[in-house]
């Protein structure tokens, strides 16, 4: 087990520069594709004569693929959800809205409502994890705001999205947790006082030494978090669903740390599969862990577009309290998109009273025109371009109670 304190002095965005805004390269024939699709239009679009030269998009024609495949997004709604594949123009809807490329690294993360200081490091493929694997820090910092801050410790902490919104909710993160190298060295750069350890919770003997580390830093002091997302593949309604996937007992490493630990209060969060799958068994079997070692869980399923992401993002979040009674949900601040009519989210939202949701032309109309495939990880950023109230907060130009003040007065 390694330790790593990151007490670098961060330069923080002076709002001259900008981080990341790098997007993948395509094959001459993705390009042809993607140039023939529209804004919101998905492999549809694609001509026979273009489509024949691709054994995936005349299977997909075929066997009728869903309509989020080799999808363009539209820049007056919210995204669709990013994944972990935002390099491949066909496993989602990942086109830029107006430029022949698919989303940067920047414009993913913008997405999920990682602020612009917010620097990912690492090889490309670490990154699309980093960002597609992460807890948009809007929702976590909506999640956050219930409970009363204090130290918190994030295990399977990754790039640290549910991080960052956990400390913008007031909270503070002591110690993250994480394997992977890539992802702890994003996770450093970005969490200046947080102890980011290199631990494998798979193995017994560095959960019990994690254990003691936090111990250490605590001093006695009151653990108010135990938070994580633990890897969700074996519950994803993307991937296959496998009772048996050694990776669906990561979750029991956390209980492990709760009994050791003994935190006022416990999250997790994971993917709807939890609830979908196997008649929700694998959420009912963690929900009766918690209660089994002395909590009161109780689980919300939260949409992303709701708390000011510009992405629909369905994700669950289980929090269990030592001592107290019911918790309400986060108040949600913008209207939801409605499953009922999938291929058209315009038609799909909530006739209610809150704002729109943020559109992905808010969150990304100001950066810089780039090629397929280029891009750079620092390049210059004129405050000018800014467009948009979201892009303002994104900028750190005005804090978030200010964004949704400005927001009201204006919708
Ligand atoms: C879903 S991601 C977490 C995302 C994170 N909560 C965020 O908001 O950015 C799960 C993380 O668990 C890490 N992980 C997977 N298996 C692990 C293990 N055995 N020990 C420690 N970390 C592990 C992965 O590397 C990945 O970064």
């Amino acid at each position: 087990m390694m330790m790593l304190t990151n007490k670098s002095q961060k330069t923080r965005n002076e709002s001259t520069v900008l981080y990341n805004h790098v997007s993948a390269n395509l094959s001459e024939l993705d390009v042809q594709m993607v140039r023939s699709i529209r804004p919101g239009g998905n492999w549809q679009d694609i001509p026979l004569s273009v489509a024949q030269r691709s054994a995936r998009v005349m299977r997909i024609r075929s066997t009728g693929g869903r309509t989020t495949y080799y999808g363009r997004l539209r820049p007056d709604l919210p995204s669709y959800t990013i994944n972990t594949y935002f390099n491949r123009p066909g496993n989602g809807t990942f086109i830029h809205p107006a430029q022949d490329r698919l989303i940067s690294f920047r414009e993913a993360a913008r997405l999920q409502s990682f602020p612009d200081d917010y620097r990912f490091l690492g090889s490309n493929s670490s990154m699309y994890k980093q960002i597609g694997n992460a807890v948009p820090p809007l929702l976590a910092r909506a999640i956050g705001g219930l409970v009363k801050p204090g130290l918190c410790v994030d295990v399977f902490s990754g790039a640290g999205g549910l991080s960052c919104g956990l400390r913008e909710s007031g909270h503070e993160v002591i110690i993250a947790g994480e394997k992977e190298p890539h992802m702890r060295a994003t996770y450093t750069a970005n969490h200046e006082g947080t102890t980011v350890i290199d631990v494998d919770f798979s193995k017994a003997h560095e959960i019990e030494e994690f254990i003691a580390q936090v111990e250490s830093h605590l001093g006695g002091r009151t653990l108010q978090l135990l938070a994580g997302g633990p890897p969700c593949q074996g519950f994803s309604m993307a991937g296959k669903w496998d009772k048996e996937d050694p990776r669906n007992n990561l979750i029991l490493s956390m209980f492990r740390m709760v009994e050791s630990l003994c935190p006022e209060f416990v999250l997790i969060e994971n993917v709807t599969g939890l609830r979908i799958r196997n008649k929700g068994a694998a959420l009912d079997r963690i929900l009766s862990s918690l209660r089994e070692i002395g909590y009161l869980p109780q689980w919300f399923q939260l949409g992303a577009e709701e708390y000011g992401v510009p992405q629909r993002r369905r994700r669950i979040f289980i929090i269990a309290s030592r001592t107290s009674d019911y918790l309400e949900p986060p108040r949600p601040m913008f209207s939801a998109i409605k499953d009922r009519r999938r291929n058209d989210p315009a038609s799909q939202r909530e006739d209610d009273d809150r704002m729109d949701p943020i559109s992905v032309g808010e969150a990304i109309s100001d950066l810089p025109e780039i090629a397929s495939g280029e891009g750079c990880h620092e390049m210059p950023y004129d405050v000018q371009w800014i467009q948009s109230n979201y892009q303002r907060f994104m900028r750190g130009h005005i804090t978030f109670e200010e964004f949704l003040r400005k927001q009201v007065r204006e919708s």
